[in-house]
């Protein structure tokens, strides 16, 4: 693995991808958005109208494929050489990753190809995820659970998407990462929780500065007493 791993988990709409974006830059390291391998997986899959069958959609991933390239601090996220960063976030695949990332297979390839990815790093990687502290590297040197309230996190993504930022608005977004929640929550294969040894973040009444800030001191912390 990368000589440093930084997971980072917790709930959609906590603002893990944005903070570990930064934290990356500002530690010197590379950032890795598990979540984008998730859905490029998915669009990739939903094109060729394979949604539930794992073993042909870990055979297209491979052959496509799909892959996340290192490029400055982030890896983009790639199907068959054509990045798809903004089509992995349409609403066709926000619904359907959940049940793609349950399929076992599915995230047995999707592991090794992180471990492959942080392996490439020469510095480091801050990886956000679900599982990352609990699976895919329960050996990380830092690991950050960080959560919100359901109602700042339905708040944040409408800001994010520059969806309606209305009441009712807030309460359909609300409705889908509850949902999203609820299904990466409780799948029998590596559901979202935070590792026995993860130092839970409550973002809730953070600024995202204060957020990153908080995540950087953690993990200097820790970094230092490891060199
Ligand atoms: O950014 P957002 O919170 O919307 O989610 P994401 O990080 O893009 O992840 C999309 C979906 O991929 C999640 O809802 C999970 O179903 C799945 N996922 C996972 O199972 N394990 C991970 N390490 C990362 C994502």
């Amino acid at each position: 693995m990368a000589s440093r791993v930084i997971a980072l988990d917790g709930p959609a709409g906590s603002g893990k991808s944005t903070t570990a974006r930064v934290v990356a830059e500002k530690l010197g390291f590379g950032h890795i958005d598990s979540g984008a391998l998730y859905r490029a997986l998915t669009l990739a899959a939903l094109d060729a109208n394979l949604p539930d069958q794992a073993d042909r959609i870990v055979g297209l991933a491979r052959t496509l494929p799909v892959r996340l390239a290192l490029t400055g601090v982030g890896y983009r996220p790639e199907v068959a050489g054509v990045d798809v960063s903004a089509a992995i976030r349409e609403t066709r695949v926000t619904e359907r990753v959940s049940a793609v990332a349950a399929l076992p297979p599915v995230r047995e390839w999707v592991n090794a190809e992180l471990r492959g990815a942080a392996a490439e790093h020469p510095a480091g990687v801050v990886i956000d995820g679900r599982d990352i502290g609990t699976v895919v590297f329960p050996e990380a040197t830092v690991k950050i659970f960080l959560t919100a309230s359901g109602e700042e996190r339905a708040r944040r993504r409408s800001r994010e998407v520059e969806l309606d930022a209305s009441e009712a608005g807030v309460r359909r977004v609300r409705a889908e990462l509850d949902r999203r929640d609820t299904a990466d929550s409780t799948r029998a294969v590596a559901p979202l929780s935070a590792a026995p040894d993860a130092i839970v973040l409550d973002g809730t009444s953070l600024s995202f500065l204060e957020q990153v800030d908080a995540v950087v001191r953690l993990a200097r912390k820790t970094i230092g007493s490891h060199a």
